[in-house]
């Protein structure tokens, strides 16, 4: 079983002649609205290839439309939604402009995300083969005790380290690597979270390197165009290629890589093949706009073909 847990928003989208910044304003003609937070993109990009009855979500919402409809959107993409609370929060909400060449700025209202806890978690829903998938927009440290208790019952976790909080200490990356089995970072991310335990590599190949050792764990750090690399603790090196294509929205590519890897472990395939199902979904989800509505199923990602 694949468990979610962490952040569902709702975004707002302007696609914008280019990103504003500080101090700056355009106009977009309009803007959409779509489903996203890290969590739950994660999670659909997961049911889409793994099917129905094989991921639940766990993670706050508030009471409500904007609640409702990312409870209806999990089911009605196979996701078990029960471990979804209401908090007396609102429902986050994420305000994202999309450039034309597909690039992105977000800023996230927590909301309710930041009222998610370990507690909603009952007793006896982790087993050794629980694939938990923890991000970093819902609070530390309850991501921290859901990922203790998955370990304690000889689950898996995943931990994409995403956003990298603006105040990311040596104590936090340390207890994150303690608890982890696959560390899913950018190339930034993956420079940041080696810096802040005293590394200072030259690239992210280096990093990667560093955190695999330091954690005893396998770190993967998608490179966008780059495609994916595999870091294994005993420096084992594994390199999926992207497929070329022109993105018209990146957004939630990294969750789509997130979700379809998750996906891959949970049915034992090999790392290669969890990176390059990883790669060929990441891609597929930028030639649509919004961060679930180009996510693949499974049928369509050729590396499973
Ligand atoms: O990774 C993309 C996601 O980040 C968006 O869907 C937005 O909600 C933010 O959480």
């Amino acid at each position: 079983m694949i468990l979610v847990f962490g952040s569902l928003n709702i975004d707002l989208v302007a696609a914008v002649p280019v990103i504003p910044g500080p101090g700056r304003t355009v106009l977009a003609p309009s803007y959409q609205t779509h489903f996203g937070g890290k969590g739950a993109n994660q999670a659909v990009a997961a049911a889409r290839i793994a099917g129905p009855g094989q991921v639940r979500m766990a993670g706050r919402i508030g009471r409500d439309g904007f609640g409702d409809r990312a409870i209806e959107n999990l089911r009605a993409n196979n996701v078990d939604a029960d471990l979804v609370v209401r908090s007396d929060e609102p429902t986050g909400c994420a305000f994202i402009t999309v450039d034309h060449a597909g690039e992105n700025a977000i800023t996230v209202a927590s909301g309710a995300n930041m009222t998610t806890s370990a507690g909603d978690l009952p007793a006896g829903l982790f087993g050794p083969d629980t694939v938990l998938v923890l991000q970093m927009e819902v609070p530390f440290a309850q991501a921290l005790e859901a990922a203790r208790r998955t370990r304690a019952e000889f689950g898996t976790v995943i931990w994409n380290l995403a956003p990298v909080p603006e105040q990311m200490t040596r104590d936090m990356v340390a207890a994150l690597l303690a608890v982890t089995d696959y560390l899913l970072v950018n190339e930034h991310e993956a420079m940041d979270a080696a810096a802040a335990i005293g590394f200072a590599p030259s690239d992210y190949e280096s990093a990667a390197a560093d955190l695999a050792r330091t954690g005893d764990l396998t770190c993967i750090v998608t490179a966008g165009a780059q495609g994916a690399l595999a870091v294994t603790a005993d420096d084992t090196r594994l390199r999926a290629p992207a497929p070329r294509i022109t993105p018209v929205d990146t957004t939630g590519a990294g969750d789509t890589f997130v979700g379809a890897f998750a996906a891959m472990l949970s049915e034992k395939a090999p790392l290669q093949t969890a990176l390059q199902v990883g790669c060929d979904a990441a891609a597929q989800k930028c030639l649509t706009r919004g961060a679930q509505a180009g996510m693949p199923m499974r049928a369509a990602i050729p590396s499973l073909a």
